[in-house]
């Protein structure tokens, strides 16, 4: 992947995108724009990592519909995905994660039980809340970005 080391320009875009999601990184501007292409080179996104970035865009969906008065109703994301997602190595289901994870799940599942006498909104909140939870000590990182999915 030499090419990155050709195109500064192509390569700060891409990196830009990654600097919002990788669990290393808080949003910060890069100090040196060549050390963290470097690190672009190195990044391969795990299974679990992938599929933690189409519950984050499926989420933000979600706040859309509901914000404009809408009553989402489909769950196109397998959670059970969760137990069974390769992580990027070095990370594991520690005890944080074990504590979380089926709370979360549920807390997905009840987003969309129209037949539900909680609020959407609070049922929203105390899903993203249940993110928020498990990232707590498991990757930092995206906190920020998982925040701006609350609804205020
Ligand atoms: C049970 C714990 C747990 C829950 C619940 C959880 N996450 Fe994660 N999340 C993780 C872990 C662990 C990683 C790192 C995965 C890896 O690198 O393999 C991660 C990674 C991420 C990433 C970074 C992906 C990348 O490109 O490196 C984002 C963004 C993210 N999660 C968003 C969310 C959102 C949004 C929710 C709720 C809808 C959520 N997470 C729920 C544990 C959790």
């Amino acid at each position: 992947m030499a090419f990155y080391y050709n195109n500064k320009s192509l390569g700060f875009i891409l990196l830009t995108g990654l600097l919002i999601y990788n669990c290393k990184n808080e949003e910060k501007a890069p100090e040196s724009a060549t050390k963290k292409v470097i690190e672009y080179e190195m990044y391969q996104p795990s299974e679990m990592a992938n599929f933690m970035n189409a519950m984050y865009a499926y989420n933000e969906q979600l706040k859309t519909k509901i914000v404009a008065g809408e009553t989402p109703s489909a769950m196109p994301l397998d959670l059970l995905k969760l137990h069974s997602a390769e992580m990027t190595s070095g990370k594991s289901r520690t005890e944080n994660w074990q504590s979380f994870v089926n709370v979360f799940i549920e807390s997905q599942n009840t987003i969309i039980d129209t037949l539900s006498n909680l609020e959407l909104k609070e049922r929203f909140n105390a899903s993203i809340n249940n993110c928020l939870g498990c990232h707590k000590t498991e990757c930092t990182g995206p906190i920020p970005k998982i925040k701006k999915l609350l609804i205020q």
